[in-house]
């Protein structure tokens, strides 16, 4: 495979952005959505990029000493390659350069491959939010992550 870059995610980013979210997830993020966070200077947004495609993305939105992690996709074709856990390394990088120790997270509570890449990561379970999710409605396990 060809190398892939690492890097914080650029306006210019955010409409092949916007199209893989619209493909993996029922309730996409509008482009918008994406441009008002990026322009938020408590986040962090990442992209992996092969070429001039990105082929997927992640971003924490960052209060005081905790990140709370919005977004993770990967393009299918893409996957089971370590593309999401050498991403995530880098935004936990770029997000401890800005003084973030714990890291929260939600997520499907039978989404079977997200939930092992968090716990490989360093995640623990913390609690459940009941029907947090809409279609289908779905609880949330709360993750955390602690340096
Ligand atoms: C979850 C997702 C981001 C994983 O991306 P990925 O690049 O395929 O993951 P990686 O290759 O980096 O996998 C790292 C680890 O995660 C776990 N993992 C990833 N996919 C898995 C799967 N399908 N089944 C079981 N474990 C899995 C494994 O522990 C893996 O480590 P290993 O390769 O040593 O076994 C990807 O499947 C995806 O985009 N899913 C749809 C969107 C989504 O669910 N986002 C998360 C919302 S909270």
């Amino acid at each position: 495979m060809q190398e892939i870059i690492y890097r914080l995610m650029s306006e210019g980013d955010i409409k092949q952005v916007a199209v893989i979210e619209k493909e993996i997830f029922s309730l996409p993020w509008s482009e918008k959505s994406f441009l008002d966070s990026l322009k938020n200077e408590n986040t962090v947004y990442i992209v992996a990029e092969i070429k001039d495609e990105i082929v997927a993305y992640c971003g924490a939105y960052i209060s005081f000493e905790e990140a709370d992690i919005s977004n993770v996709a990967v393009k299918k074709n893409f996957r089971r390659k370590n593309v999401a856990e050498n991403m995530l390394n880098k935004l936990f990088y770029e997000c401890g350069k800005k003084g973030v120790s714990d890291i929260t997270l939600e997520v499907r509570e039978t989404n079977v491959p997200a939930i092992s890449l968090y716990e490989k990561l360093g995640f623990e379970e913390a609690g459940i939010r009941k029907n947090f999710y809409e279609k289908p409605v779905e609880n949330a396990l709360i993750m955390w992550k602690h340096d």
